[in-house]
């Protein structure tokens, strides 16, 4: 495949087009070995890839390789030289590519001197390949960086995995409300809700994870579920139905849970319970219940900073006063066409939510986006049919993406699956991508970045991050 730069026509298509598609496969650098907007305190990189794969692990010994920063079509580069300077002196990067897609040139950092090594027109890019492979491309890079000969550079910040993608709160925060929704099943919805909400919690966020689906996993996933028989069902008279019920009694303390081992630090859950199904008939016909939740949640607005609302995989009264309660929505799809054919239902679905918004005066919902989720790492896939699908979101369902990617990894599902033997019983213990990756290095701790990525973007769109 040739990389033709009039396909650039904007940043994102730099990123997505010659980044993501092109250069950085041909590179060799695997989508666990890059990141795309990772965040060291105030700096903002676009992509940094990484010689090592696992275990990611930041320290003076682990040189960071390639930071890549990706500008508009009409941008000037040299208007950014000296930013691309900053990042490698300030985290001790080695290279630096600085691309419009119309030019492309690489720096180098050397004991804290900058310099131009590589510049080529970017239709010169392909002819130029080799010439890029023996400066960045991953395998020579490794054997730059990590060979004995390479020692840190005296300027080499010590840096810390918890420092990596650090944000902090806005002192002044009014408490915003995402639900995490789409019609079709399986599609991540519960996966995304509780790590998201743990990612929130690890950034110093007061959060609430709220289940609104009778299946209950984001329940069962927070350690809420550990009992074996039904008599000791705790659940049964304190879950999120009696707040949707009843309009004076039932109030959010009455029925938050901590989840203890899930998460550290806790979050706070209101859990579901299979017994919504039957209450549905009741609530459907009562118009107050798709409000309720949203009344009691303004009377705790001063307690958390961020309530999550995991949903149905359908268009249920709970799915409607998810809908109705949240000031934002975003939808995990793992991109394929079962997936997207319920689109045009979920667009439908917040046509008639707003209309019901605007009739009490509330904003409609805004769309963050939706969410690629359970991705594939497979390199061909992620070459040729992923920027593809992404692209169907917006073309054809006239829909935004995120631009973070959750990515199918083994160790989402591990951590949900953990148990504990007491005695001779096994109990489900699950805990978050961040519990799960303090014990399990290598995968888990790419897939908990992964969420530290997406919170930050959710974080700036609604803007959370100074
Ligand atoms: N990114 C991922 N990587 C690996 N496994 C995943 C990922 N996301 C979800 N899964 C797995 O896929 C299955 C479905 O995920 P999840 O329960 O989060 O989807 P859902 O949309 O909430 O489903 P439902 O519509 O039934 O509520 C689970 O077994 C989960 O562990
Ligand atoms: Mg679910």
């Amino acid at each position: 495949m040739n990389f033709n730069p009039d396909l650039c026509r904007n940043e994102s298509e730099v990123e997505s087009k010659l980044l993501v598609g092109y250069l950085l496969p041909k590179l060799g650098y695997s989508p666990d070995t890059w990141h795309q907007e990772v965040r060291f305190g105030k700096i903002r990189l676009d992509f940094l890839a990484f010689v090592q794969k696992i275990p990611f692990k930041l320290d003076a010994k682990s040189p960071l390789g390639l930071v890549i920063e990706a500008k508009h079509p009409r941008k000037n580069l040299d208007k950014h030289i000296y930013q691309i300077r900053n990042y490698l002196t300030s985290l001790n990067i080695r290279y630096g590519l600085l691309t419009n897609g119309k030019e492309l040139r690489i720096y180098q950092q050397k004991a804290g001197e900058v310099h131009l090594v590589f510049q080529c027109a970017g239709k010169d890019i392909d002819d130029r390949l080799p010439d890029i492979i023996q400066l960045i491309g991953r395998d020579f890079l490794q054997q730059q960086l990590l060979s004995p000969a390479n020692t840190p550079s005296p300027l080499s910040p010590p840096l810390q995995t918890s420092q990596v993608l650090a944000s902090t709160p806005s002192p002044a925060l009014s408490m915003k409300t995402i639900a995490i929704y789409h019609n079709k099943g399986g599609v991540g919805k519960t996966t995304v809700s509780t790590n998201l909400a743990a990612a929130f919690s690890h950034k110093g966020y007061r959060t609430l994870l709220i289940d609104l689906d009778s299946q209950a996993n984001s329940t069962f996933a927070t350690g809420l579920i550990k009992f074996q028989f039904e008599e000791d069902d705790h659940l049964k008279d304190r879950n999120i139905y009696h707040a949707i019920a009843s309009s004076d009694t039932n109030f959010i303390p009455d029925l938050v849970r901590e989840s203890s081992y899930f998460n550290t630090p806790e979050i706070d859950v209101i859990p579901a319970h299979i017994n919504l199904i039957k209450y549905q008939d009741p609530l459907n016909k009562m118009m107050a219940s798709r409000t309720r939740l949203l009344t009691k949640l303004k009377r705790v607005e001063n307690n958390y900073d961020l309530v999550i609302i995991d949903t149905p995989p359908s268009r249920d009264i709970y799915a409607e006063a998810a809908l109705i309660t949240a000031d934002y929505l975003i939808i995990p799809s793992d991109l394929k066409p079962f997936a997207n054919q319920g689109l045009p239902t979920v667009k439908e679905f917040i046509t008639t939510i707003n209309e019901s918004r605007e009739t009490f005066g509330k904003q409609p919902l805004e769309v963050l986006g939706v969410l690629a989720s359970k991705i594939s790492t497979n390199a061909r896939y992620l070459e040729h049919s992923f920027p593809k699908q992404r692209a169907v979101i917006s073309e054809r369902y006239e829909m935004s993406l995120l631009e973070s990617v959750i990515y199918d990894r083994t160790a989402l599902s591990a951590c949900f699956n953990q148990t504990v033997i007491v005695g001779d019983i096994e109990y489900p213990n699950p805990q978050s991508i961040f519990k799960y990756a303090e014990t399990n290095r290598n995968a888990a701790q790419i897939s908990a970045l992964e969420f530290e990525v997406l919170a930050d973007e959710i974080l700036s769109k609604i803007g959370l991050i100074k």
